[in-house]
């Protein structure tokens, strides 16, 4: 049982004078991601095929990823009656496959597994948070607040698992740096860049510079620099150094620069892809 359900969101409220145009755009390109969970809840099982607690963990996490995407999808249909979510979903499997049916990480162990699923939930749980107080039309901010919520849980529960592996599978602290930077590098790989393509673009062919800019240039543009500071704490907890540290400090300004500058430019030239 997750910890709400689709009911639990007061749909009724509803105020389409409320939606912004800009918001809709990347709330269905992350519906399509979050549709997809059960891909990788699958491919944990397998990797940890020996662990059935975790493995019920897994399952369960996949379920709430699942919930994510039907709750956006929804809302997005709601504010943009022309979305299919089903045919977007079916162009974004289409054009984007991982091959996650194999009982081994791509990380190199399972601690480096847990690591980067750490990343992940970090930058879910920063977004959701960062969407729930850029939106001013209320049954986004409801659905983002309880998404949020689900993604920090998600956090403890990797970072959890994380502490667990490390008794056994001990890796060293550059190891630790080089999958934590390797999976945040990652996010401008096509998974996000495609999902924005596939919701929102049904004409032109897909060009991955194009879309993800057009992508984080819009999540970008809504980030504040005390989402950055709560992100970058995780992430150097999750990596084994001090989250309240000097070197926190510096990378969170230095990233709060990267960010701003994005949510400016890329932001700019992401105005003509719609
Ligand atoms: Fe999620
Ligand atoms: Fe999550």
């Amino acid at each position: 049982m997750g910890h709400w359900a689709l009911d639990d969101i007061p749909w009724e409220l509803f105020d389409r004078n409320k939606v912004d145009p800009e918001i809709v755009r990347i709330v269905k390109a992350a519906s399509l991601v979050e549709y997809n969970g059960v891909a990788y809840a699958h491919h944990l099982c397998r990797i940890f095929n020996d662990d059935p607690e975790f493995q019920q963990s897994a399952r369960q996490w996949g379920d709430e990823e699942i919930q994510h995407g039907r709750a956006l999808g929804r809302w997005a249909q709601l504010a943009d009656p022309g979305f299919d979510f089903s045919a977007a979903f079916g162009r974004f499997q289409a054009g984007y496959q991982v091959d996650f049916d194999c009982d081994t990480s791509r990380r190199g162990s399972r601690s480096g597994e847990m690591l980067a699923r750490c990343m992940v939930e970090v930058g879910t749980s920063t977004y959701y948070t960062t969407l729930r107080d850029a939106a001013r039309e209320p049954v986004l901010k409801e659905i983002c607040h309880n998404i949020a919520a689900d993604e920090i849980r998600h956090y403890k529960l990797f970072y959890n698992n994380l502490m667990r592996c490390c008794e056994r599978e001990r890796i060293g602290f550059w190891r630790r740096l080089r999958i934590a930077a390797g999976r945040v590098a990652e996010t401008g790989d096509d998974e996000l860049a495609y999902a924005y393509y596939a919701a929102n673009e049904t004409t032109r062919p897909y060009e991955r510079r194009r879309y993800s800019r057009a992508y984080a240039g819009r999540a970008c543009a809504l980030c504040r620099e005390h989402h950055v500071a709560r992100g970058l704490a995780l992430i150097f907890k999750a990596v084994g150094l001090n989250p309240r540290g000097l070197l926190t400090r510096a990378a969170s300004r230095f990233s709060w620069w990267l960010i701003r500058y994005r949510g400016t430019h890329w932001r700019e030239s992401a105005t003509e892809v719609h």
